[in-house]
């Protein structure tokens, strides 16, 4: 048996492939097209793996898709493969269209059509995962409840807009042609293996090379995080028990605001690696403009998944920031090698 995963050299999707890889005797399909968020040196300890079969492509090439589909025959298909980051999505909109929304469509008519040839029993069997985001649900006030399955759709960004576009799209699939789909909505995740365009990695990155810490705004936006091997651990739950055609709020029940998670980081670095000079990490932190159109809460009601499906996550916020602040201080070579040329130029754009 063989799954295929897609997106999987990119920060949450290498996390799923490792956690798989190390529980299960079951190759892995990893098509990536390897934009700037992917990266080969997160698989590096597969490389020896015969079980882990990667193929550089995107996913809105169907022949290539339809071949790796017919060549390997997968029981399930989890799509992670997307444009990520939202403030990349406020400067280049279109890249986020083409991928998130034309590629999901690309790939769930191709997976399609190789799920109607199959047998009755593999038919019954496969399940074509979407891995979505709570953003596409909009913003809260303080005082709202949190967002559950059936909260109204409203996104912001691009980002986000696009992200809603691709749920649609995964929906009409199932409503449509019966096709057996799975969409997950997860909150912000942090740990090993993020780009360091995205808050966590950014502040413990801009912390230890002596530069301003960015915190948008006033910093009382407020988010709910999430260890990334929880986001995997109930990816995989929803693959085994989920029903079909259901969506899932996956959430980590921290909800901090961007200042305290700041904070925090600058606390643990104070105790982990001292600053030259015995000041506090603090000091390097930088109010800057707003981002627009700036969401300003994100809370997730994950009573669904974890009454339907028995499951919880099982880092808080303090143990998995602190795992992933030491994993950082370990893997500086993969910071080093990151933050080339593109992404200076990315930080000058975004930030002056
Ligand atoms: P990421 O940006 O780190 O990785 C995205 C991966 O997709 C990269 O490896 C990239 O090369 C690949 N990719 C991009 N366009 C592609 C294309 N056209 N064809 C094939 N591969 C392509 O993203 P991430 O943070 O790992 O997020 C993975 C998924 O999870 C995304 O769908 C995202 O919307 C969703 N999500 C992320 C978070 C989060 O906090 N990071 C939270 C909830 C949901
Ligand atoms: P981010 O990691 O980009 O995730 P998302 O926008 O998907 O929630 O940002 C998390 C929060 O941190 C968000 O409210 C924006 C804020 N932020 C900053 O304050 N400064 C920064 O430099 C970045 C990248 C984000």
């Amino acid at each position: 048996m063989t799954i295929m995963v897609t997106g999987g050299s990119g920060f949450i999707g290498s996390n799923f492939v490792i956690e798989w890889l190390g529980k299960y005797n079951e190759t892995i399909i990893n098509l990536d097209k390897l934009t700037y968020a992917g990266n080969p040196e997160n698989l590096v300890s597969l490389k020896k793996n015969p079980s882990h079969i990667f193929s550089q492509e995107d996913i809105a090439n169907t022949s290539a898709v339809d071949k790796l589909l017919k060549e390997y025959n997968p029981r399930f298909i989890v799509n992670f493969a997307a444009e990520s980051h939202v403030d990349r999505s406020i400067h280049f909109p279109e890249n986020f269209i083409q991928t998130n929304i034309v590629g999901t469509f690309q790939l769930l008519d191709s997976t399609r059509s190789y799920w109607n040839n199959l047998g009755d029993e593999e038919k019954n069997n496969l399940r074509f995962l979407h891995v979505s985001t709570d953003e596409v649900y909009g913003s809260l006030e303080l005082n709202d409840p949190a967002f559950t399955e059936t909260h109204r759709y409203k996104p912001n960004s691009p980002y986000s807009a696009s992200k809603a576009a691709s749920d649609h799209l995964v929906r009409a699939y199932y409503k449509t042609y019966g096709f057996p789909v799975l969409t997950t909505n997860c909150s912000n995740n942090y740990g090993p293996f993020q780009f360091p365009e995205k808050l966590i990695p950014l502040i413990i990155n801009n912390a230890l090379t002596d530069k301003e810490i960015p915190i948008y705004g006033d910093g009382q936006q407020i988010r709910d995080w999430l260890y990334v091997i929880d986001h995997c651990s109930a990816i995989r739950r929803v693959l085994e028990a989920g029903q079909v055609g259901e969506m899932y709020n996956i959430g980590g029940y921290n909800e901090m605001t961007n200042l305290e998670v700041v904070n925090t980081i600058c606390s643990i670095l104070d105790e982990l690696r001292p600053r030259v000079g015995g000041d506090s990490y603090k000091s390097q932190i930088k109010f800057v403009k707003d981002r627009l159109g700036h969401d300003k809460r994100y809370a997730i009601n994950a009573s669904k998944i974890e009454k339907n499906l028995n499951w919880r996550p099982s880092e808080t916020f303090k143990t998995g920031i602190k795992k992933t602040i030491k994993w950082y201080l370990d893997h500086q070579d993969w910071v080093t090698n990151i933050t080339n040329r593109d992404y200076r130029t990315w930080v000058a754009k975004n930030y002056t």
